[in-house]
């Protein structure tokens, strides 16, 4: 093949240094780094920084990929508030799958992002006939009131149930799944500021135990399959 490229000026890809086409074995020349490579080694840097956040220390705890207690401490129980401002607890939502993410509504790029795979990947399940039903517990009750998580929910996707509650109800169902948050409100006046959290997808049995946890930065389609995995046991 490359002896028919060569009559058009392009040589084999060992670098164009004179080398016969199809010739004895390749002649150490001066070795060059591939600059493909380095575009992909800056662009592992830039990934992993974005979601672990080890080269901007302001990053590093805003959103941590991990549980705060072993799977088997979570008992997935809560007594929340819906944002049309009934009154919900987990067992409203037995006898379906249901994919919970924890973040607040004021939150500048991971909730937001996260929020629109969660949408994604429930289309995805839904488009062959897998149920979920999505959930949005926010972190922050104080400012994510009903009427914000309505305006919030109802943008993002169908069906989508956003709760909060009391400062002590949301610290209760934090707890109950798990859910490392800390808020950097300056005192009960602040109302800009920002609050670090879990960013996890938690799938949840139709009994309403804890299947398994998914990091958003997974993307919506290995979400989807791997959560299609599970409902096929
Ligand atoms: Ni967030």
């Amino acid at each position: 093949m490359w002896k028919e490229l060569g009559r058009f000026g392009m040589g084999p890809p060992s670098g164009g240094d004179g080398q016969q086409p199809g010739g004895r074995g390749q002649r150490p020349g001066p070795r060059r780094t591939n600059p493909l490579l380095w575009i992909v080694v800056i662009g592992a840097i830039l990934i992993y920084t974005q979601y672990d956040g080890s080269l901007f220390g302001n990053f590093e705890q805003s959103h941590v990929s991990r549980m705060a207690v072993p799977a088997e401490e979570i008992t997935g129980t809560f007594s929340l508030i819906d944002h049309t401002g009934a009154p919900r607890t987990d067992s409203d939502f037995h006898g379906t799958h249901t994919l919970i993410y924890f973040g607040f509504t004021w939150c500048p790029d991971v909730c937001p992002s996260a929020m629109l795979v969660m949408a994604q990947v429930v289309e995805d399940l839904a488009a062959q006939g897998n149920t979920v039903q999505p959930l949005f517990i926010t972190v922050d009750p104080t400012r994510d009131t009903v009427e914000k998580l309505a305006d919030y929910v109802t943008n993002l996707a169908p069906g989508l149930v956003g709760l909060t509650g009391s400062e002590e109800a949301v610290g209760q169902a934090l707890t109950a799944f798990g859910i490392y948050r800390r808020s950097h409100a300056d005192g009960p006046t602040d109302r800009d500021y920002l609050v670090d959290h879990a960013s996890l997808f938690y799938l949840m049995g139709p009994d309403g135990t804890f299947i398994r946890q998914y990091e958003p930065q997974l993307g919506p389609t290995q979400i989807a399959l791997e959560i299609e995995r599970k409902l096929r046991g």
